[in-house]
Parts: C-alpha cells; structure tokens; sequence
C-alpha cells in the first residue's frame, strides 16, 4: 500500500471540520482539530470521532467521561487552525463554556453535539472513541470545508 496514495484518496472525500473537546483531570479545557467525525445510530443518538494516540489531546480525552464535537462554521478557520498547531494554550481568548456534559462547548459553532463516552476502540495508530449524544444545538450559518488538504466553503 502506497501511503502518499492512501492520503490523497482519503483526502478527496469532502468534510466539515469539528473541534472536538473534553474536560481535562487537571480541570482545563484540551481539544483538537478533528474531521474524523461520523454520525452513526440514530437510536440511540451515537457518533464517533478518532483520535492519534501521538495527540497531546488523546489522553485527557482516553480519562474523560465526556466528550463535545463543535462543527465550526464558515468563519472559523483560525480556531481549526489554532486547535490543529501547537499553542501554549488553545483555548486563550476564544469564546467557550462548559456543557451540560462538562466537555467545552466553543462559542460561535455552527452545531454542538454533547456526548457521554460510551466506548473505546483501539485502531491502528488511533482510537475511536464512540459518544452518545445527549445534547444537540444548531444554529445558523454555513460550514467550514475540509477537501484536499485545504479549507473551503460550500458555494
Ligand atoms: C482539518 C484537520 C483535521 C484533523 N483531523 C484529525 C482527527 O480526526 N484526528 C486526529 O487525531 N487528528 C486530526 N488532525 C490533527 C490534529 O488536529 C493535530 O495533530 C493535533 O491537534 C495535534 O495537537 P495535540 O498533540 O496537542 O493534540 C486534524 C488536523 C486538521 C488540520
């Protein structure tokens, strides 16, 4: 398997862009840039999203009992940008409140799933962490688009 080829399939399916976020041990606030967001059952609500094992993120996110996936809108690359690079702290100056769950819910986002971390699977160099939905806000505006390694917005 050609890895270069692997990631250039991969990267022409088309996503939105999600921060997905959890409270920490320590009582901050840690999340990261994540497209590997999916709904998967409606009954009950559940969704998945992956994390690296190599991400500062993955272990406040491996002790967490609850996770937020925040689908940032149309105009909100920096925070995708932000949550994607390194930054002495993420979270300094933006907009964000806990949840109902616990897990920050940033200010501004397109749409906002709480979820309660129902399970989590060990695959390849990340896990899946499986959440059910126990809160969902929406609100208006347009999403963030992810394609071919670069940003876009839905014409
Ligand atoms: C558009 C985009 C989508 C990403 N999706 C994921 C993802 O689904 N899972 C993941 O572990 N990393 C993903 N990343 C990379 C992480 O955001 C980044 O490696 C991580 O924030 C590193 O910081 P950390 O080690 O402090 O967590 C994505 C990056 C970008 C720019």
């Amino acid at each position: 398997m050609d890895a270069a080829a692997f990631r250039r399939a991969c990267g022409v399916f088309a996503t939105g862009i999600t921060v997905a976020t959890v409270m920490g041990r320590d009582g901050k606030p840690h999340g990261l840039t994540a497209n590997s967001f999916c709904s998967i059952s409606l009954h009950p609500p559940m969704v998945l999203v992956c994390v690296a094992h190599k991400a500062a993120t993955h272990g406040p996110f491996a002790s967490a009992s609850s996770f937020a996936i925040n689908i940032l809108s149309e105009n909100q690359k920096d925070l995708s940008v932000r949550f994607s690079s390194s930054h002495a702290n993420r979270f300094e100056g933006v907009g964000w409140r806990k949840g109902e769950s616990g897990a920050p819910v940033l200010e501004g986002a397109l749409a906002v799933l709480e979820c309660v971390t129902r399970e989590r699977i060990e695959a390849g160099d990340h896990t899946i962490f499986l959440g059910e939905a126990r809160r969902a806000t929406v609100n208006d505006g347009r999403p963030l688009v992810y394609f071919g390694g670069g940003y876009g917005e839905l014409k």
